[in-house]
């Protein structure tokens, strides 16, 4: 059914109908029952994958990542996707209308998109407002980000100022400090800057968390365009401050596997399909530096449970999905959990982290 969906909503500009799609799912949900008939469409047969990870409980291990739902609006439809957690954001101190469009495009023969969207985003008193205002049906990270004319000197403010806002409803803050669609934002990646980055963090938290009394997480994105000694220095600076997970990746600057696609010649960040192999081989070298001492949450190009099962065993806890959903339609989520879990039944272990842990020693012996 979604592909027939799939082929009308294609006709329409990628921004266009993802504002559609959503406003109207968002009309749906003032009706009584719209939350029960979306999860018996969607997500009837939710398998039991419980994990846990960064101290929080996931009833599955397939988050939606960031920059979907960038303003907080579609948590209940979203969650009643069958999604384990929900990134929302990024959300930046104040709101910014993002780069012009078109910023948005679709590269359906290789299920991918490019995008260049640049933070676009109500700000984070309205985007508290929203969040407030949606509940809680599954564990909620809040993905934090700078605004575009703020200087890199200052950037540390904006995600100060950003984690002092959002601390206390969300479960984990992710940092990102990887979107290839903000000047610059990449060089905090550089090992100099993160050093001073992941301390002020690190501080602001544990301030926070006393003034609260409440620990949330604080996890990095970092992108896939890095080499061995980044992805080293990047390692040695999570573990030197206890960073409480690391996002691999955001998406890529490269163009693999494009070279017939005009669309290639697009600036902005690539996701899907063409993103799978990279994001897995930084997931792999980050693991062999972190040996499980911090978790890993795997993104990009996950369309299937192999996939997502392939990102498990490079190093991976938990996984995220955007650009699948685009292409495979609500019932994504459900299907990869239903996936491992028969995995997890096929292994013979009794939970996910065993049967992933088994094929890790597989894999190396
Ligand atoms: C249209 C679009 C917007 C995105 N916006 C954000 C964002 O605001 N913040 C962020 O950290 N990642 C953002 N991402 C990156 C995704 O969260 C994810 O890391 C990336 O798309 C790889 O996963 P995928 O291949 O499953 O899409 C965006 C991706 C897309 C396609």
């Amino acid at each position: 059914m979604y592909k027939l969906l799939r082929a009308l909503l294609f006709r329409l500009p990628p921004e266009t109908s993802h504002y559609l799609t959503f406003t109207l799912l968002r009309l749906f949900y003032h009706l009584p029952g719209a939350s029960t008939l979306t999860r018996s469409l969607f997500a009837r047969h939710p398998a039991p994958l419980p994990v846990t990870v960064m101290g929080l409980n996931f009833s599955n291990p397939v988050g939606l990542a960031a920059g979907l739902d960038k303003n907080a609006e579609y948590v209940r439809p979203l969650a009643d996707f069958g999604f384990g957690f929900l990134e929302l954001g990024t959300v930046t101190p104040r709101p910014q209308p993002g780069n012009p469009k078109p910023r948005l495009f679709r590269l359906p023969r290789q299920a991918a998109l490019i995008n260049r969207m640049g933070f676009n985003n109500v700000g984070a008193g309205k985007f508290l407002v929203n969040l407030a205002a949606q509940g809680k049906p599954c564990p909620l990270g809040v993905n934090i980000g700078k605004n575009r004319d703020t200087p890199l000197e200052q950037a540390a403010d904006d995600y100060l100022a950003v984690l002092n806002s959002v601390y206390r409803l969300a479960d984990y803050v992710a940092v990102n400090i990887s979107s290839p669609n903000t000047t610059g934002l990449r060089d905090l990646q550089q090992e100099e800057n993160l050093d001073a980055l992941l301390r002020a963090l690190k501080n602001e938290q544990a301030a926070l968390a006393d003034k609260y009394g409440r620990y949330v997480p604080i996890a990095l994105k970092i992108a896939p365009d890095l080499d061995d000694t980044q992805i080293a220095a990047i390692a040695r600076l999570v573990l030197e401050h206890k960073f409480d997970a690391v996002i691999v990746t955001n998406t890529t600057v490269a163009r693999p596997g494009l070279a017939d696609n005009p669309l290639a010649r697009q600036s902005g960040g690539l996701s899907g399909r063409p993103l799978k192999e990279l994001s897995t081989d930084v997931i792999r070298k980050l693991h062999n530096r972190l040996q499980g001492a911090v978790p890993i949450i795997g993104v990009g190009g996950i369309e299937n449970a192999q996939d997502a099962w392939d990102k498990l065993v490079a190093g991976a806890d938990l996984v995220q999905i955007y650009t699948a959903l685009i292409y495979e339609g609500p019932c994504v989520a459900q299907a990869i959990t239903r996936g491992l879990a028969e995995r997890v039944r096929a292994s013979g272990c009794a939970t996910l982290a065993d049967a992933v842990a088994q094929a890790r020693q597989q894999k190396a012996g």
